[in-house]
């Protein structure tokens, strides 16, 4: 399951897998602007600081450049998480507009964390019996 953590408020995002960036902050209760929501209209650009990503649909260079193709800009509408990433906002902070949805959030943090604990019991039993 992969994270979003948002630069510099330190807010984490759980993603599910091949979910969007921006449909994961919409559906945590998160608000950025957005416009057509189809890759067209470049308004949804955050900056990409670690982790990597890759788009669900083609692109147009005219949206994202060769030069920010490489640079960490990433198009929230249609950016899939490969691992867990740190975005930066652009001229704005996020900003919680559902309280409600953000408890859905900590459900998915719950669901990664047990999974993870699930998965380091598992490798330490396998450990032992090597
Ligand atoms: S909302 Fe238009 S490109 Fe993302």
């Amino acid at each position: 399951m992969p994270t979003v953590t948002i630069h510099p408020s330190g807010e984490v995002i759980y993603l599910e897998p091949d979910e969007t960036v921006l449909s994961g902050l919409y559906k945590a209760g998160y608000a950025y602007t957005i416009g057509c929501r189809r890759g067209g209209c470049a308004i949804c650009k955050v900056d990409c600081h670690a982790g990597s990503f890759h788009y669900n649909r083609p692109v147009a260079d005219t949206v994202i450049t060769a030069e920010e193709a490489v640079d960490g800009t990433c198009l929230s509408c249609r950016a899939v998480p490969e691992n867990d990433i740190t975005i930066e906002l652009r001229g704005e902070n996020v900003r919680l507009v559902n309280p409600f949805l953000r408890q859905m959030n900590e459900k998915a943090r719950l669901r990664a964390e047990a999974t993870a604990a699930a998965e380091r019991t598992r490798r330490a039993g396998t450990t032992t019996k090597e």
